[in-house]
């Protein structure tokens, strides 16, 4: 018997995919079909696929061609599963011409010419794609475009900002620039705003009452009270509100949180994070500035909340104030209080310290190594090191790219509190809020 082997993703199945299995088989007897676990896709870039392992692999049964399905997980799975099988010829189509050449020390390696006109990528692009304009005056934004490249259905359009002299290269990237926020609203269906904490609120809501899609830097607003003002406005208009803390979109982290949820390192007491970097205050006009706690608090509260809840009984803020500028918070920590835990952030744009997070608990504790915000990697540690466990997932362009994702699946279902609920983001306005009116606080 004549076995064949062949891989792929198999997204939103199409006829190219079909005459590919069709062939396959009729190279040999037996086929089997390789389907791309979601992990293995995101580390080879391919971020954008739709439907899950389990409907593709559904998707590739209904065709009938395949004898048997497995999934691939693995770099290097390919060589395992030749000798495994005992595999005879190992296919895929001629886009990959020459790649899986190392192969024929196995089996025979054959390209079959690939279906010209059709692809995942062309279908999902013929998909409603979110025209997208970008507000602030930060050179981070040169970044946030270069990543939204990465993402198929969102297309970055236009810019709004009050810097336009200094944004060049977006000007000669984008369709257009303006300093009227109207303007922009006018020529997209989404927003990205990067602009002044300050702002958030307002610009939020005219994005949201012209039935405008926002994705907004944490902290979306000020107070409990504005924060539902916008998450109702937004119910009402059918649109989606996010908040971009990148963290909760980055597989290492979301993975660490379900290791949490299942007990992994028993009941947990405390949560310690702390995020800080140091601001060069001399070139940064300082109505622009951030403070620390509006840079740095909300991704800091993210695992606090996300692990603990918000059902806090205390809590204690210590700050330590810009000398001549005292609206500024060099460096600020909140102690939280629950009833079976506490927990402590800290965060800093004026003080450094090593930005690492830790959770404890009464089996064991997960560490992970500054920065953690952008995490690839953790550990759960145990009294016994030999128990230790090593996480590592890769992580590309900062999480930008994984929330633009989230942000286009967000419109797409209409729903947006898979990864950071409405309470968590309340109540970081609620925190927020009661740090600018100095409550539970002392300098
Ligand atoms: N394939 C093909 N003809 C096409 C598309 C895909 O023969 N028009 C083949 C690929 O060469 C591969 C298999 O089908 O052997 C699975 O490809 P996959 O990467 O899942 O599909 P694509 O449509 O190429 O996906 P994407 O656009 O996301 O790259």
């Amino acid at each position: 018997m004549r076995k064949v082997i062949t891989y792929g993703t198999y997204d939103l199945l199409h006829y190219g995919h079909i005459r590919l299995l069709e062939r396959a088989k009729a190279l040999g007897d037996y086929l089997i079909v390789g389907v791309t676990a979601d992990d293995f896709d995101k580390t080879r870039g391919k971020i954008n696929v739709r439907q899950s392992l389990e409907e593709r692999i559904f998707a590739v049964m209904e065709t009938g061609l395949a004898d048997k399905i497995i999934i691939e997980e693995y770099e290097g799975q390919k060589i395992d599963d030749i000798k495994r099988y005992n595999i005879d010829i190992f296919t895929v189509g001629s886009d990959w011409e020459g790649v899986f050449d190392y192969l024929e020390e196995y089996c025979k390696v054959v390209y079959l010419p690939r279906t010209q006109g059709i692809s995942s990528t062309k279908i999902r692009s013929a998909e409603s794609t979110l025209r997208m304009g970008l507000v602030g005056y930060s050179a981070f934004l040169n970044k946030f475009y270069r990543e939204s490249k990465y993402v198929n259905s969102v297309d970055v359009v236009g810019l709004c900002s009050t810097d336009l002299q200094k944004m060049e290269y977006l000007k000669d990237n984008l369709e257009f620039a303006t300093d009227d926020y109207d303007e922009l609203l006018e020529q997209v269906d989404s927003v990205y705003l990067h602009s002044h904490p300050a702002k958030h609120f307002d610009e939020c809501r005219r994005a949201l009452l012209r039935g405008k899609h926002v994705l907004c830097e944490s902290p979306v607003a000020m107070s409990k009270e504005a924060c539902d003002n916008l998450l109702n406005l937004a119910k009402a208009n059918g649109c989606i509100l996010m908040e971009a803390i990148r963290t909760a979109y980055i597989t290492a982290y979301s993975r660490m949180l379900l290791l949490l949820k299942s007990g992994r390192i028993g009941n947990i007491v405390s949560v310690d994070a702390t995020c800080t970097s140091l601001s060069n205050f001399n070139s940064i006009d300082y109505r622009k500035r951030w403070g620390s706690l509006e840079s740095w608090g909300p991704t800091a509260l993210l695992p606090v909340f996300q692990v603990l809840g918000m059902e806090y009984v205390s809590k204690h803020i210590f700050t330590v104030r810009d000398e001549f500028i005292p609206e500024y918070d060099l460096f600020t920590k909140i102690d939280f209080t629950y009833p079976q835990a506490s927990a402590s952030i800290k965060v800093g744009t004026g003080v450094k310290s090593e930005g690492e997070l830790v959770i404890s608990g009464t089996q064991g504790y997960v560490y992970v190594p500054a920065p953690w915000w952008k995490t690839d990697y953790f550990e759960l540690r145990y009294e016994n090191p030999a128990n230790n466990k090593r996480y590592f997932y890769q992580v590309d362009g900062e999480g930008i790219r994984y929330e633009l994702v989230a942000l286009a699946n967000a419109v797409r279902n209409g729903k947006s509190d898979y990864y950071i609920s409405s309470e968590i983001t309340r109540e970081i306005a609620n925190i927020m809020h009661d740090f600018s009116e100095e409550r539970d606080q002392n300098r």
